[in-house]
């Protein structure tokens, strides 16, 4: 599955239950501005980074567009993914998330369109959604389909009622939230865990007591290699078999993420890691998200 060593200038990559190959790493662009994130995701190009993680709420498509085109690297290299809002599911709807969404980031096909969270309360939009994702996948216009923020409850509900059993649920995985119960269903139906704030970013920049970056025990382990605890925390990560998607607008930052080829963390590091689990959530729960409280419109290309 998993080739952690970096060869040939290319980018570690996971196979997806369909066969499409994705790269394991890849840059975030959540809370990243319209005007710095053209420069992000070129520097990300530029580094070696192959896959860029956006979402039509994150309103910056069209720069992630910009800064793919002025890398220079040809679109074919690049793995898009991108995700459709709650407001715009529903079957009609949702196919028309996809033209907006394409049209922004000015290509023809993405490579991994995911539902960005489920609506527990109108659940059967959100089968709609994802049944327009199964078209879009039949018609060639994305090459793999997914969920994100999907609990045990709504991932047996999907797998029930729909018939493409998602590659990704992309959900909040770091040091002091891990999932491992979800995880572990994951694996048993071959679906790909993509870890969101995998650096802890949400301990942080929520104004958080404890932040994942000056955790002792991680940062014991980042001096063992030479290494910072957020390359720490993306080894463990790629070791343990995830997909990881670190955000930075700062290219010091953006290098510093990728430099994590090169080392290997022992068993008893991992271990040490996997036990800083709090179960403590740093985002909101998928249970309470709601049209109401959550939709805003996304608008037209
Ligand atoms: N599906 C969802 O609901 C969902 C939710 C959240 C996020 N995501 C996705 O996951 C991506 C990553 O998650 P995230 O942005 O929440 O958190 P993250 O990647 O864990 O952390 C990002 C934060 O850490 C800082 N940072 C980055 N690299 C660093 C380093 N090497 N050392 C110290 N600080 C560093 C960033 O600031 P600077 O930019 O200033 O460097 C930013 O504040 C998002 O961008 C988005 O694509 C998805």
């Amino acid at each position: 599955m998993t080739a952690l060593t970096h060869t040939g200038g290319r980018t570690p990559t996971i196979t997806l239950n369909n066969g499409v190959a994705m790269p394991a790493l890849g840059l975030g662009v959540f809370q990243s501005p319209p005007a710095e994130t053209v420069g992000a995701v070129e520097a990300a190009l530029r580094t070696g980074y192959r896959l860029i993680d956006t979402a039509a709420a994150y309103a910056n498509e069209r720069e992630v567009g910009e800064g793919i085109r002025r890398s220079g690297v040809a679109r074919d290299e690049v793995f898009i993914e991108t995700k459709v809002w709650i407001s715009d599911y529903g079957y009609d709807t949702t196919l028309h998330a996809f033209d907006k969404s394409a049209r922004k980031l000015g290509v023809e096909q993405l490579d991994l369109l995911i539902l960005h969270q489920p609506i527990p309360s109108v659940f059967d939009r959100t089968l709609e959604a994802y049944r327009a994702l199964e078209t879009l996948l039949a018609d060639g216009k994305v090459r793999a389909i997914g969920v994100s923020n999907f609990m045990p409850e709504h991932l047996q509900r999907l797998l029930a009622e729909t018939s493409v059993v998602p590659a990704v649920n992309q959900i909040e995985v770091h040091p002091f939230f891990q999932q491992t119960a979800l995880q572990r269903l994951h694996a048993e139906r071959g679906i790909l865990t993509q870890a969101w704030s995998p650096i802890g970013g949400i301990t942080s920049y929520r104004g958080g007591e404890k932040r994942t970056f000056d955790d002792p025990i991680l940062m014991e382990i980042a001096r063992q290699h030479g290494k910072s605890a957020a390359q720490v925390m993306l080894r463990w990560h790629l070791q343990e078999g995830r997909s990881a998607i670190p955000k930075s607008t700062k290219p010091a930052r953006i290098a510093e993420n990728f430099e994590v080829f090169d080392f290997e963390l022992s068993g008893d590091q991992i271990a040490a890691i996997d036990a800083l689990d709090t179960r403590v959530r740093g985002g909101p729960d998928p249970a309470s998200i709601t049209l109401e409280t959550y939709g805003k419109e996304i608008p037209e290309a």
